[in-house]
């Protein structure tokens, strides 16, 4: 097992790398399952669920034989998330309840807000279209959900609380109002989109930022493929490093996310990727590779969050405040 760990701001630890469990429009629940069991012979500790991804019972079945098995439940981090549909003080009770209930967990170690866009029925969004109850951000609204969520870690069910795609703007007005500050945010994070103010921001507030899509997310949805993108594993900055290593291109992008502090929770099913990508944790990357990897930044966001655009949005972009400014912000909550 990996013994490198991160320290969130209440001193307790957390694994330095995880395992995703989206299986996307390519994996089924069972296949998922079967690999947070492949991962968990490994070595991952670091599971990160939710409820949207409909996998949660299966990998519940995988973490109870585990632990039943002989798995200390303290050595497991289990993260999951609250869907848009359960932006609501009760629905948010509900949402971690069930996921409690599946993962049959009586706690989670950490639960994020998933996105900071709320809507009203169900998934709502088909794969290629746009979410027909998407609404844009409301901070009122948004700070009910979230002392939901401190009321669960007060009470234990939940033993950090996150944030997760979320825009600098925005944690300028989320974290002075928050009873219990969030102790991670995860973000999209690899290489070519380094969010730099961002990232720069969670750890000025001592928020550990957990990286999404660490690899370039080559099986995300066709509904986030645009023909500009890049996936990490192939930029020629990786391809290099991860040839002159004798590496593998995976490896590098997860060694270069370690190596600046996050946790990444790259996606796999298949054992010798996980192995793989298990190894980044001994992967010391030098000052003149960490150059050329900083060098790949540009903005190559690969989850753009269409979907959730709300009925009167311009484009995507209205999603990241990418002006600095929260649109839409007048005349909504306080
Ligand atoms: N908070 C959020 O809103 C949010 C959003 C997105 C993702 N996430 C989380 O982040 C996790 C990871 O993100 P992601 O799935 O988008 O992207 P990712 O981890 O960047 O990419 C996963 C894909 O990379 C390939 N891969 C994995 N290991 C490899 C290796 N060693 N060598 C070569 N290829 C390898 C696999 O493709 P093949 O299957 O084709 O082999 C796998 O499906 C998700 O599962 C989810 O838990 C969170």
């Amino acid at each position: 097992m990996s013994s490198l760990e991160r320290t969130l701001r209440d001193g307790t630890t957390m694994p330095a790398i995880g395992v995703g469990t989206f299986g996307s429009d390519r994996y089924s629940p069972a296949e998922v399952a079967k690999g947070v069991e492949t991962a968990l012979g490994i070595g991952y500790r670091l599971v990160d669920c939710a409820a949207v991804y409909g996998n949660e019972d299966l990998i519940g079945d995988v973490l109870a034989s585990a632990i039943a098995g002989g798995l200390p439940r303290e050595e497991l981090f289990v993260m999951s998330k609250v869907w848009n549909d359960h932006h609501a003080p009760d629905r948010v009770r509900a949402s971690v309840e069930k996921s409690l209930s599946h993962l049959r967990l009586d706690h989670l170690d950490a639960c994020f807000i998933h996105w900071p866009f709320p809507n009203s029925h169900g998934r709502g969004a088909g794969v290629d279209d746009r979410d027909p109850h998407a609404r844009p951000y409301n901070h009122a609204d948004f700070m009910r959900t979230w002392a939901a969520l401190e009321e669960l870690v007060d009470e234990g069910l939940v033993r950090h609380a996150g944030l997760s795609n979320v825009t600098v703007p925005k944690l300028q007005r989320i974290l002075p109002d928050c009873g219990i500050q969030p102790s991670l945010t995860e973000i999209e994070h690899h290489p070519t989109l380094q969010q730099g103010e961002l990232f720069q921001h969670l750890v000025d507030h001592g928020i550990q930022v957990v990286g999404y899509s660490p690899l370039g997310s080559p099986s995300r949805p066709e509904r986030d493929r645009t023909p500009d993108d890049l996936v990490d594993m192939d930029s020629p900055a990786v391809v290099e490093i991860a040839e002159s290593r004798g590496v593998s291109r995976a490896r590098v992008c997860v060694a270069w996310a370690i190596n600046r502090g996050v946790v990444p929770i790259p996606f796999s099913v298949k054992e010798h990727q996980l192995r793989d990508l298990f190894e980044a944790t001994r992967l010391r990357l030098t000052p003149e590779e960490l150059h050329a990897l900083r060098a790949t930044d540009r903005n190559n966001r690969l989850i753009k969050g269409q979907v959730f655009l709300w009925e009167g949005a311009g484009s995507w972009l209205d999603l990241w405040d990418v002006d600095g400014t929260i649109p839409g912000w007048h005349g909504y909550g306080s």
